[in-house]
């Protein structure tokens, strides 16, 4: 029974698919295995290994502390090759460092100093639990008040909700391009409009876009945004995060945590903070060297396909999830929790079941389909172009199909694991 979409349709548009070879540029061990989880952790690309066996041996063992006179820049090197090909941003404007939590502490910290008199940051109530637990602390540390705009769980933020909220004691805007949850895509030019008109800035997360989606963070009128580097840029588990601060803020802005690496001629080991005048002034500490190596062949892929190319099958990818689930799902109780178009979104999709996470344990387990389970009861299936294929797509939906009509899943755990 293959409910009007043969497997036939996927085969033909992976033939077609000039992204295609890139999936053999990637490190995988099961052939069975169908992985729709790169929106959490992407593959590895098969460069890395080398690469890094190259680091740990040649700059680490051979080269010793010697090596940090070339490594002591790779942040800001790969920040602009980051900014040039995933976030169009200009040179000098992104760099590498810390985590997206840091980054986001870092950037709304001197956001907020430099807007004295405004008192409200905005946040999306739906939004990355960190991004809400690091204004909390900072609303909490500084006085301020913190607004959580309500927003659809499955459609996103409605900007009317956000113009409405917007008055004139908003310091900061603090909001995700695309939801972690739903995949809901907002409108990055039009909100930084509402904002500029209203005299707040915005702060972006651009943690599911980035590498997924076209981005182009000048022509947007952006002037602050994070992300993760582990996601579809496929730098690896807890690969440090880039930051972006548009350069005529440079000088406006201090943040809050006055590392050495911010420092105006560092090895001088002078008495006061005084931070360099660029985007490096954003930096804290010592890099972790390893991790930020390996952001190096993972982005050489993105580079190489582009990401327009990667968007252009992530919509198709799209396209074919969303007529499989409509076909074979809702008849089982699925309904989709995402917005209905691939355009709407950024490259994952998620689907509400009310036994969602035993479905997903199911799958992970006998099925060989790795996708994840976020709260409350959704299934995040992500498609990452640069190597899932149509018929991965076809082949997972088929086979949650099957657990779910079988319920083979029943004997599963109910309660949540530690890592879901
Ligand atoms: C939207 C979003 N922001 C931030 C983070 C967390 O970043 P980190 O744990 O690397 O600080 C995630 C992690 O999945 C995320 O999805």
């Amino acid at each position: 029974m293959e409910g009007g979409i043969p497997r036939a349709v996927a085969e033909e548009l992976d033939a077609a698919d000039p992204l295609a070879a890139f999936r053999k540029r990637f490190v995988i061990t099961d052939p069975e295995l169908v992985y729709l989880d790169g929106n959490s952790l992407g593959r590895l690309p098969a460069a890395t290994s080398d690469l890094l066996r190259e680091v740990v041996e040649k700059g680490w063992g051979g080269g010793l502390v010697r090596s940090w006179q070339e490594w002591i820049d790779w942040g800001a090197r790969l920040g602009d090759r980051l900014a040039a090909h995933v976030l169009g941003a200009r040179p000098g404007e992104v760099v590498i460092s810390d985590s997206t939590s840091v980054n986001l502490y870092k950037l709304a910290g001197a956001a907020l100093d430099a807007a004295r008199g405004r008192n409200t940051v905005l946040m999306d109530a739906e939004d990355f639990p960190t991004n809400r637990y690091v204004l909390q602390g900072l609303a909490d540390q500084r006085g301020l008040r913190l607004r959580r705009l309500p927003s659809d769980l499955d459609g996103g933020l409605d900007l009317d909700v956000l113009r409405s909220a917007l008055d004139r004691d908003v310091a900061l805007v603090v909001l995700s391009l695309v939801s972690y949850r739903s995949g809901a895509l907002l409108d990055m030019a039009k909100v930084n409009e509402l904002a500029r008109a209203a005299g707040a800035r915005v702060l972006w997360d651009l943690s599911h876009a980035a590498g997924a989606v076209p981005v182009d963070l000048a022509a947007a009128g952006a002037e602050l945004a994070v992300g993760c580097t582990y996601k579809y840029l496929n730098g690896g588990p807890g690969s440090p995060a880039f930051l972006y601060v548009r350069s005529d803020l440079h000088a406006v802005l201090r943040q809050p945590v006055w590392g050495w690496y911010g420092q105006r001629e560092q090895f001088r080991m002078g008495p006061d903070y005084d931070p360099v005048p660029g985007i490096e002034r954003f930096l804290v500490s010592t890099p972790p060297l390893l991790s930020l190596a390996a952001i190096d062949p993972a982005l050489a892929l993105v580079e190489e396909a582009g990401v327009d190319r990667i968007r252009t099958k992530g919509l198709l990818l799209g396209r074919l999830a969303d007529d499989l689930a409509a076909a074979w799902l809702t008849p089982l109780g699925f309904r989709s929790a995402s917005p209905g178009t691939p355009e709407q979104r950024g490259s994952h999709v998620s689907l509400h079941h009310p036994d969602a996470w035993r479905i997903c344990q199911t799958l992970a387990g006998e099925a060989k389909v790795v996708c994840d389970y976020r709260v409350p009861d959704r299934l995040r299936i992500g498609l990452s172009p640069l190597y899932t294929r149509f018929t991965d797509v076809w082949d997972a939906l088929a086979r949650l199909r099957e657990v779910t009509a079988g319920r083979t899943y029943a004997s599963r755990p109910a309660d949540l694991a530690r890592v879901t």
